[in-house]
């Protein structure tokens, strides 16, 4: 390890330096766990790994979006490599300007650098499979591209300057979103690649030279909740196929919303399929998309990931983990059990006393909660300013909003409460019956002994205010002891109702807790 460091530049301290580097320019950093590089320096997606010479290589898009930019602002890979891992934290080397999209293919334009993959070639050279668009492309560009190289890191030239392998021309027609590629050397030599996204999946045979397709590309319908983010691999005999998986639902095993992803898998006793799907390796992780990979190193083996985890993280600014993953060898095909995330210690520290006890509180909503948005986000105490669905509680409907929303908190034993407050989210003004506005009025009620639900004694002047703000007034009440909160929402509106939108809801006990 000295010695590959004494041939790179190290930074002595690693906190905001990242950014003024040059390109190709690699630094070495000690990680205290994940997200392996969480200090919020420079973001990091879909981490694909490769082991060579038992040291780990993992290709990462870098995220650079704004912090409430909604949209993925990808122009480089960059390159982790470790020789000594452990997710509870080490040592850690990251490249920077491995690759970008017009640096390796003339053809491609810049950006978009999405989910891409180095494998090591039939001629053990390092091929990097990447999500790129075309210049001259189709309505949608997206397209894979290979680059080569002597090296895992790069640097890669192009290897098929003819153009992409794969798009919506070649090598036949197809409307699908051509992103994601993983492939496989297989221990024959024959080479298998698969990519796409928005619930479509193909795969395809690569000839021994990386880039030639051979035959006609398979499409898979078997993998259930398919959704994009595959990654093919082998164990013994057997093909796994994981990727980010939404079907969605309440009782889904997957994921409650449909902004969400879970890693799920199947696996196929050939490589181009049949696939059956196994099951859940991953749960919903706190950024929307979820991109797995899976590698062996010194016999463990070990999924890759990103979250939203990282300082000043989010949905478009993810940074790479990865966590031990193991087999149960009792079942046929053997079984990949649903992996365990470990953060690094500040990511898991008991919540400070507040007096907010919301998060103690399950969170339901009376009228259902439309798919794309979620009852946890009432009261997981993030208000963001430019939020996805997921990320707040919503009524809208696009056939009919209901014109009274009940949420209800229930607590596992009695809390005493003096104040409410409602954050509230609106995309339109106040008294508009489309979209979502503010409400119309809204009041909380607690359930006394009996289980009669009373309504509360406003102390405060100016009762329930229905103002949008993301740090709300409080509401303060008599204290009452009780398990149970409800607010009763009427949205805003006549004969048809906009939606009602709430960040965030807190309920404030007297004292912190
Ligand atoms: C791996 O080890 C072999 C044998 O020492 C060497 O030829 C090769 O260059 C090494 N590859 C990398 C990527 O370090
Ligand atoms: C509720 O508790 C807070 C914090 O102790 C206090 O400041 C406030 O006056 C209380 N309100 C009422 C109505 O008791």
């Amino acid at each position: 390890m000295t010695k590959r460091l004494s041939a790179l530049l190290v930074a002595a301290s690693f906190c905001g330096q990242l950014l003024a580097l040059q390109p190709r320019q690699s630094v070495s950093f000690d990680s205290p766990g994940n997200p392996i590089l969480g200090d919020g320096s420079l973001y990091t997606a879909d981490p694909a790994p490769l082991v060579v010479n038992d040291t780990l290589y993992m290709l990462a898009g870098r995220d650079e979006a704004g912090p409430t930019t909604n949209a993925f602002i990808m122009n480089e890979w960059v390159m982790f490599e470790a020789q000594d891992i452990d997710p509870a934290g080490g040592e850690w080397i990251l490249h920077r300007d491995v690759a970008s999209p017009s640096s390796v293919f003339a053809w491609a334009l810049s950006g978009g650098a999405y989910a891409s993959q180095v494998v090591q070639g039939v001629d053990r050279r390092f091929y990097l499979y990447a999500s790129v668009q075309e210049r001259n492309g189709a309505s949608d560009a997206f397209s894979i591209g290979v680059g080569v190289s002597d090296s895992p890191s790069g640097p890669f030239v192009d290897a098929h300057p003819a153009g992409p392998i794969i798009s919506q021309r070649v090598p036949v027609a197809n409307n699908i979103h051509n992103i994601d590629p993983t492939v496989l050397v297989d221990t024959d030599e024959r080479v298998f690649l698969y990519w796409g996204s928005f619930n479509q999946l193909r795969g395809v045979e690569l000839d021994r030279d990386m880039v030639t397709i051979k035959g006609s590309p398979v499409t898979v319908s078997s993998l259930t909740g398919f959704f994009e983010a595959a990654w093919l691999a082998k164990r013994g005999d057997t093909y796994y196929m994981l990727y980010a998986g939404n079907n969605a639902g309440p009782n889904s095993p997957c994921t409650p919303t449909s902004y969400h992803a879970c890693i799920a898998y199947g696996t196929a006793p050939a490589p181009l399929g049949p696939w059956t799907f196994r099951g859940v390796v991953l749960d919903i992780v706190s950024s929307t998309t979820s991109h797995p990979g899976l590698f062996e190193m010194g016999g463990q083996w070990y999924l890759t990931y990103h979250t939203a985890d990282a300082a000043a993280g989010g949905h478009f600014r993810r940074s790479a983990a990865f966590d031990r993953l193991s087999w149960n060898d009792d079942t046929q095909p053997p079984s990949i059990r649903k992996v365990e995330r470990t953060k690094r210690p500040s990511l898991s520290q008991p919540r400070p006393p507040s007096r907010n006890v919301a998060p103690l509180a399950e969170a339901e909503s009376a009228n259902g909660t439309p798919i794309q948005y979620w009852t946890r986000a009432l009261n997981d105490e993030r208000v963001l300013e430019n939020p996805l669905p997921p990320d707040y509680w919503c009524s809208w409907a696009a056939e009919r909003s209901p014109r009274v929303n009940t949420l209800t908190y229930t607590w596992p034993q009695a809390v005493r409460l003096n104040g409410t407050a409602m954050a509230f989210f609106a995309d339109q003004p106040a008294g508009s019956s489309i979209g979502v506005p503010p409400p119309a009025s809204w009041h909380v009620e607690y359930r006394d002994a009996e289980g009669t639900w009373c309504e509360v004694d406003v102390r405060s002047a100016g009762g329930y205010p229905t103002a949008v703000s993301r740090m709300p007034p409080e509401v303060s009440f008599q204290t009452v002891s009780t398990t149970a909160l409800r607010a009763v929402l009427i949205a805003s509106g006549s004969s048809t109702y906009g939606g009602v939108g709430v960040h965030e809801w807190l309920a404030f006990a007297p004292e912190p807790v």
